[in-house]
């Protein structure tokens, strides 16, 4: 079984790790089967499962529903889950809500933002519930940012997205993901912090790797980000099956040859 020390270990001795997202028993068991190393219960579930135009419709009630779901049908990846929007404004609300999704099974709560987070993390991190903190393209910001749009990029940007990162591993956060920033970026953040992080859109120099399932599945609506792979066409995947996806997945992300220059931005 996957746990965060399995996870610093990893990051120790250089082995790249995976990252799905998973909102469902079954394809919580094919995953077991392809030992993906760890879930994510993201909230993209607004989006590929429920059909909105953001993760802002997602409630509490939503996540704790999926993370049950894919928790009862895996027993060997590490489990994370986000908060979704709105949900941890306020330290009472955030310890209820990440409380809700550990007794469903979550092992990590995954929360989106940067420095004001740092209380939070060392709040929940005393209360025995680690957190993955998500940094440059955060979904649940789309409204502030004026779209999905690369983070990070410029100086100034890429400074201040550095030092958010060291302060909430200070604060005491167990993991970092990291969405749509330049390579050069997720690189040095990955090198500046003690523990893993995981890139999606963020090239091939973090520690892991996330992909929403359904992009990796070839099931995209509309334009196709410029860091997926349709792992499930690949000629590789001789099986043709989504179990075949996904090993073909684990197996690129641990021999490096995913995510390769052309799913990168500078
Ligand atoms: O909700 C989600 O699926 C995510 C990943 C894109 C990292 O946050």
């Amino acid at each position: 079984m996957t746990t965060l020390s399995t996870l610093n270990k990893f990051k120790k001795d250089g082995t790249k790790f995976t990252c799905l997202t998973c909102y469902d028993s079954m394809f919580a068991r094919m995953m077991d089967k392809a030992q993906i190393d760890t879930i994510l219960i993201g909230d993209s579930l607004g989006m590929v499962v429920q059909g909105h135009d953001s993760t802002l419709p997602v409630t509490v009630d939503d996540m704790v529903y999926h993370t049950a779901n894919v928790a009862r049908s895996n027993d060997s990846a590490l489990i994370l889950a986000d908060l979704p929007f709105m949900s941890y404004v306020t330290l009472p609300d955030a310890v209820i809500n990440s409380r809700r999704l550990m007794q469903a099974g979550a092992h990590v709560i995954k929360i989106e933002g940067g420095r004001e987070l740092c209380e939070l993390v060392t709040t929940l991190a005393q209360a025995g519930t680690p957190t993955c903190v998500h940094l440059g393209l955060t979904p649940q910001s789309v409204n502030v940012f004026g779209g999905y749009k690369i983070q990070g990029r410029g100086d100034a940007a890429a400074d201040k997205l550095l030092s958010d990162a060291k302060a909430v591993v200070a604060a005491g956060a167990a993991l970092l993901v990291l969405e749509c920033v330049p390579a050069d970026l997720a690189k040095a953040v990955t090198q500046a912090v003690a523990v893993p992080v995981i890139g999606i859109g963020a090239g091939a120099d973090t520690d892991g790797q996330v992909l929403v399932m359904h992009d990796m599945l070839g099931m995209v609506h509309g334009r196709v980000p410029r860091f997926v792979h349709d792992f499930l066409t690949d000629e590789r995947n001789t099986t043709h099956s989504i179990e075949g996806a996904f090993a073909l997945y684990q197996q690129s992300v641990r021999e490096g040859s995913f995510p390769a220059e052309q799913h990168q931005f500078s």
